[in-house]
This record gives structure tokens, sequence and C-alpha cells, in this order.
């Protein structure tokens, strides 16, 4: 009754500035509620497809985008936030064709639209802006986002780098497909996920048009741009799509043709490659220190090994195809990601699973390692630190040899199965492990997932 009063009564105060339609609804969440970066995402929308066009001039370094989200309301809606940061400048918002109004705060572009979106309902926002985008530096010290290089871009955007160039519904569990539509100057090429679709040159400029046809997190989305030797071609059954920065062309030989081994190994054993299209892009990047397996094409700062190659292209399973729920869970992209390199490099003779088991199971029980349980590194700032892909990868080796070979490669492909585009998190592992087995496994768990100290064997 009372809730009645104010109601009706807001309603009547505010009749004549707005339609009472406007009304009803309740903003969307600021963020998604993942502790780790609280702002990320947004609630009260599923983002189901962006369409990015942008124009970049790696001299000016500036930026204009204009990025049309396709979404779903999930609730009724009065507003609704995208992830931006403010040192860019949004210079209109429609929603549904509509102007609506908006203000920037933060790393928030609050959206209030003309009128309520009632729950359940498509609508698409339109966002024009511009600026000098710059990378952010993380919790860990690294940096990530729209990372400036000599010629370009490094765009790599683990955990928090999407932001800084492109507004969105910016945390893993909103997965959307994505069209890029990406301008700049010759001799300038744009690389992004997907298939590429094909390029116009008018005046000295060139547009590169790519198409993401598979559901893909904000972190693994990617336009990098820099002189590359652009490449695309057919290995095997696989279109390969390389991008390579002419100073490291000649290490870089052969680059295309080395994905095909590597991705017909691992499907063999996880399942079908779950993209429409592969290949990578190799930077002359040092600075960066670190390689992302952004979705379908990896982004590497220079020529990979071939362990690294492994690990960004075993991701494309785990990690882009099945992707965690949440930060904390990360190890269920890089302890995996680390045991199928181990397996690759058992594969070709280099050194043995078990060998590379024992080489990480070394440090003695009182070193730091042990310390951090592999299902919660503790905080963002750990989120790469060597328990999450080591013991990580450890923990799946333990899991093998108390389940036997062909149980335990069957929990990997019904993982790779059943959370294919989807998000799991590390319960669903271990709910999944106990149901493929057939057997009560919480004992092993208990000891390498959430436990610190060195488990024994
Ligand atoms: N996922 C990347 C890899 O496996 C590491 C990304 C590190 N990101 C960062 N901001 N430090 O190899
Ligand atoms: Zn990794």
């Amino acid at each position: 009754m009372k809730r009645l009063l104010v109601l009706t009564a807001a309603a009547f105060i505010s009749l004549p500035l707005t339609p009472a339609v406007a009304q009803d609804g309740r903003p969307g969440a600021p963020g998604a509620g993942d502790p780790y970066f609280p702002g990320q995402g947004n609630g009260g929308y599923d983002a189901r497809h962006y369409d990015l066009t942008l124009d970049y001039d790696p001299n000016s370094k500036r930026l204009a985008g204009v990025t049309r989200v396709s979404a779903r309301a999930t609730q009724s809606l009065s507003r609704f936030n995208l992830d931006l940061v403010s040192t860019l400048a949004v210079r209109s918002v429609t929603v549904d064709g509509r102007p609506a109004s908006f203000r920037q705060s933060g790393t928030e572009l609050v959206v209030t639209p003309r009128s309520r979106l009632p729950a359940g309902r498509g609508f698409s926002v339109v966002v024009s802006y511009d600026g000098r985008p710059t990378h952010v530096v993380d919790p860990d010290g690294s940096v990530d986002g729209w990372i400036r290089t000599s010629d370009g871009v490094f765009n790599a955007n683990e955990p928090q780098g999407a932001m800084t160039w492109y507004p969105g519904n910016h945390h893993m569990t909103d997965k959307a497909t994505y069209r890029f539509r990406v301008t700049v100057p010759d001799p300038a090429v744009a690389v992004a996920n997907g298939d590429l679709l094909g390029k116009v040159s008018k005046g000295g400029r060139t547009t590169y048009v790519w198409d993401a046809r598979e559901p893909m997190a904000s972190y693994l989305a990617t336009v990098s741009i820099g002189k590359f030797q652009l490449l695309d071609t057919r290995v095997g059954k696989f279109r390969v799509t390389t991008a390579v920065d002419p100073r490291l062309a000649e290490e870089a030989a052969g680059f295309a043709e080395r994905h095909a081994p590597v991705l017909d190994y691992f499907a063999s054993i996880f399942g079908p490659y779950p993209f429409s299209s592969t290949g990578g892009i190799v930077d002359d990047a040092p600075e960066v220190g670190y390689a992302l397996e952004t979705q379908t094409r990896p982004i590497y700062p220079r020529v990979p090994s071939e362990s690294l190659l492994a690990h960004e292209l075993a991701h494309q399973w785990f990690g882009d195809s099945v992707t965690p729920t949440r930060w904390s869970d990360i190890w269920l992209n890089e302890g995996f990601a680390t045991y199928a390199t181990w397996l690759w490099l058992d594969r070709l003779g280099t050194e043995t699973v078990q060998e590379a088991f024992d080489t990480a199971y070394a440090p003695a029980a009182d070193d730091e390692f042990w310390q951090t349980p592999t299902a919660d590194p503790g905080g963002p700032a750990n989120l790469f630190h060597d328990p999450v892909y080591d013991r990580g990868a450890m923990t799946l080796h333990v899991l093998r040899r108390e389940v036997g070979d062909a149980t335990f490669f069957a929990i990997l492909r019904a993982w790779a199965t059943e959370h294919k585009y989807g998000n799991a998190d590390t319960a669903a592992f271990v709910a999944l492990s106990e149901r493929v087995s057939g057997r009560r496994l919480d004992a092993l768990f208990d000891a390498w997932l959430f436990k610190p100290g060195k488990p024994s064997l």
C-alpha cells in the first residue's frame, strides 16, 4: 500500500516532464557482479551483435568510431550502461534510431532511452565517439587495450582493455557476434577477428571488413593495426589468415603452415575446431611481453615459439569457445592451455607430459608457488601468475592419472562440446568430471583446486 502511494506520487510529479511510459522500468546494473572487476559488464540487457565502424590514423593517433550494439532487454529498462573510458568523447547516442540522453562517468556510459524498453524487447544502440585511445594498466602492472606501437596498435584486451576502444557490455559472460569495418591510411593494414570479407581502397585509405560469426567475449576481440603483410590462404581444411610485421617476415616464414598440424591434433582430442577461420597476428612489440588468444586469430608480440603457438591455439577451445563465468575461474583457460601445450610437445617428442609435470611439481612445499589454490588466484593482480598456468595444468594431469586416459579425454571433449560458445565455471568442471568418470573426486579437487599447499601424490 505504502509502495503504491509512493509510485503514484512519483508518477504524478514527473508527469509533465517525461512521458509516463518512461516511469516504470529500472536502471540496468552498472556491473556484471564480478568481484575482480566490479564495473565490468552491465546488467539488464544481452548484447547479441556488434557492428564496429572505426577510422584510425596511426600518425595523429585519433580514432573515430561508430558502434552499433544489437541487444535484448532482460528486464524492463529505464536506462542502461555500456563500458567505455571517458577519455573517449561520446558525441551522440541513439536507441532504435531516436536520440537518447547519455552521460559519461569513469568507465561507464549511461544511456537513457526516450522511452522504457520492456523486458524481452530487442533494441539497437548506436554510439558515435572519438578521441585518442590508449591502453590501461592492469592490477598486475601489465598493459592491455589499445596499445600503441610504432606503426599502429597491438590490440589485446584481457582482462579489461575493450573499454579503451569501443563501448559495450564488456564482461565475458555476454558474448556476441561482430562485424568490423576499419579504415586506415595506406600502407597500414587493419586485422580483426573472423573472416576477411573484403577491402576497399579510396584516396589513399583502405577499409578492411571482418566478420566474426561465432559468439565472442569482448576481451577476445581485436582490431590490430600496422604495416602488416596480410596473407589469406587455405591450409588443409583451415582458412588461415595471418598478418606479419615486415620486420619479422624472414623469421616468420611458414607461419601460416604451422597452424594446421597443431589444430588437427587438438581437434582429434578436443573435438572439431570451433571457428570458421584461424591464423595469427605477429607484431613486433616485445615491450608488450605477452601473447593473447584473440578469437580465431591470436596476437603475438614476436614470432611465437612452438609452445606459445600451441598455447594460444589450445585457447580457441578453452577460453574462447568455452569461456569462464568469472575471472577467478581463469585456470579453466590457462591451466587447460598449458596442459594442451604439454600434450603437443609430448606428441612432437620434445618433452613428455610426465616430464613437464615433474618439473612443474618440483618446487618445495614451502615455496611461494604452492600458496595459491588453482581455482582462485586471490585477486586481479594474480590472474596470470604461474600457479594459474602450471598448477592448473598439473590438476588436469592428476585427474588424468586418477581416472585413466579414456575417461580423462572424454571429460575434456565433453567440456568443449557441452559448453561450446558458452560460459562455465569450476563447479561445472568438477561436476562434469564426476559425471563422466562416475566417481567422487572431491579429495583430489579439494587438494588441487581449492586448498593452498603442495598436494601429495
Ligand atoms: N591469456 C594470455 C595468455 O595466455 C595472457 C594475457 C595476459 N594479459 C595481461 N594483461 N597480462 O597467454
Ligand atoms: Zn594462456
